[in-house]
C-alpha cells in the first residue's frame, strides 16, 4: 500500500510541517508501506521527495520531480515535467502532515474527495469547523461545552479597547481566527497594544477574535478515532510555558529550547483528568471531526475548565503533545502511525 505523506504547505506552519513529517514518516512500517514524501513547497508546488531509511534529507532540498494530483482509479500523482510526462504509481492513502491554511482547514481535503483517494484525519467539515476559532466557539457552545468569552470582530468593525474590557477584563488574547501555532497572536494590557495586535491578526485573516485572558493551566487530550467509531481520548498532559514568553506563544513553542515544561500526565485529580477525557470527545464530536484531534483546555485554579480550541493535524514534532500523550496512554509513535492510516483507509 502506498501513501502519499504531504507536507511543509502554503500556510505559516510550513516549518512546523516539516518538523511534524520528519517523524511521521519516520514511524512508518516500512515493511507494510510504501511512503510517497511530497513536499509542497511555499509557492504550492508539490515535489516528490526521497526518504531514505525512512528519513528525509536535512536540511530539505526543495527540489524533485514536480506532481499534481490526479482523479484515477484511486488518486494518482502525475508528473508535470518534460514532453513525455511520466505517470506514477496509483497512491492508496493521502496523509497530509499539513498544519492550518489548505491543509487543516478542509481543503486538501475537499481535493482527496475529488479525486477519490483516501485521506488520513478530518474530511471537509471537521477540518473546516475545528479551524474556524469562531465557528468552533459557537458550535462547543451549542454542545454545551464551556468556551472562553470573546468578541468576534471582521476587518473594518470599529471596537474600542475600553468597550472590549469592560465586557472582557484585561489583559484580552487577540487571535487571527483560522492560524495555528499562535501565529498573529497577542496578549495585549492596553489600547496601543490593541491597536498593533490587531493589526498583526488582520494580516494573517480578516476574523479576529479578541478572548478573556483566562488565568489557567494548559491541558490537552489526544483524541483517535478507531475503526468501530468509537473515540480513544489519552491521558490529560500539561505544557507550561516559561515564564518569559508570557504566554504559549510560536517561539516558546518551537525556537526556545527551554520554552516549556510538558508533563504527562498532567497533575491534576482523577476526577478532573475524567471530565476533560469526556469533554474532549464531546468536542471532537460537536465539531464533526474523523480520524485524530488535539483538545486544548484551559484549567483555571478552583479546576474549572474551559475548551480553547481543537486541533485537526496536532503537531508531530519532538516537543509535540499529541504523540507524547498517546505514549503516555500506551499507544506508541509507530502503533498510533499505524493506526491513523488504517482509519485512513476504511
Ligand atoms: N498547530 C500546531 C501544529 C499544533 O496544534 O500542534
Ligand atoms: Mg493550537
Amino acid at each position: 500500500l502506498r501513501v502519499a505523506v504531504l507536507f511543509g504547505g502554503q500556510s505559516t506552519e510550513h516549518e512546523v510541517s516539516i518538523m511534524s513529517a520528519r517523524n511521521v514518516i519516520k514511524a512508518i512500517d516500512g515493511g507494510k508501506y510504501e511512503v510517497v514524501p511530497t513536499l509542497i513547497d511555499r509557492a504550492g508546488r508539490w515535489l516528490l521527495v526521497e526518504a531514505r531509511d525512512g528519513l528525509l534529507p536535512e536540511p530539505i532540498a526543495y527540489e524533485g520531480t514536480e506532481v499534481c494530483l490526479v482523479a484515477g482509479g484511486k488518486g494518482r500523482l502525475m508528473a508535470l515535467e518534460g514532453v513525455s510526462a511520466r505517470e506514477l504509481p496509483d497512491i492508496d492513502v493521502l496523509f497530509p502532515v499539513l498544519h492550518g491554511l489548505n491543509g487543516e482547514d478542509g481543503s486538501i481535503q475537499g481535493l482527496a474527495q475529488i479525486v477519490g483517494v483516501p485521506l488520513v484525519g478530518c474530511g471537509i467539515l471537521g477540518s473546516a469547523n475545528a479551524i474556524d476559532k469562531d465557528m468552533a466557539k459557537r458550535l462547543l457552545r451549542e454542545a454545551g461545552l464551556p468556551v472562553a468569552r470573546s468578541v468576534t470582530l471582521q476587518r473594518g468593525d470599529i471596537q474600542s479597547f475600553d468597550n472590549i474590557t469592560s465586557t472582557l477584563g484585561s489583559p484580552v488574547f487577540v487571535k487571527p481566527t483560522r492560524q495555528g501555532s499562535s501565529v498573529g497572536v497577542s496578549k495585549v494590557h492596553d489600547a496601543g497594544q490593541f491597536e498593533s495586535a490587531l493589526a498583526e491578526a488582520f494580516r494573517h485573516d480578516r476574523k479576529v477574535l479578541v478572548e478573556e485572558f483566562v488565568r489557567a493551566r494548559e491541558i490537552e487530550c489526544a483524541v483517535l478515532e478507531q475503526l468501530d467509531g468509537t473515540v480513544f481520548v489519552s491521558v490529560p498532559g500539561e505544557i507550561a510555558a516559561a515564564e518569559a514568553h508570557g504566554f504559549y506563544s510560536y517561539e516558546a513553542k518551537y525556537l526556545d529550547q527551554d520554552g516549556a515544561v510538558i508533563t504527562v500526565p498532567a497533575d491534576i485529580p482523577a476526577e478532573t483528568a475524567d471530565a476533560l477525557k469526556r469533554m474532549a470527545a464531546e468536542g471532537f464530536r460537536a465539531l464533526g471531526c474523523e480520524g485524530l484531534a488535539r483538545v486544548d483546555f484551559f484549567v483555571r485554579p478552583d479546576l474549572s475548565v474551559v475548551i480553547n480550541e481543537i486541533n485537526t493535524m496536532p503537531g508531530f514534532t519532538n516537543i509535540s503533545m499529541y504523540p507524547k500523550a498517546m505514549g503516555a496512554s500506551g499507544i506508541s509513535y509507530p502503533e498510533l502511525v499505524d493506526r491513523l492510516i488504517e482509519h485512513g483507509l476504511v
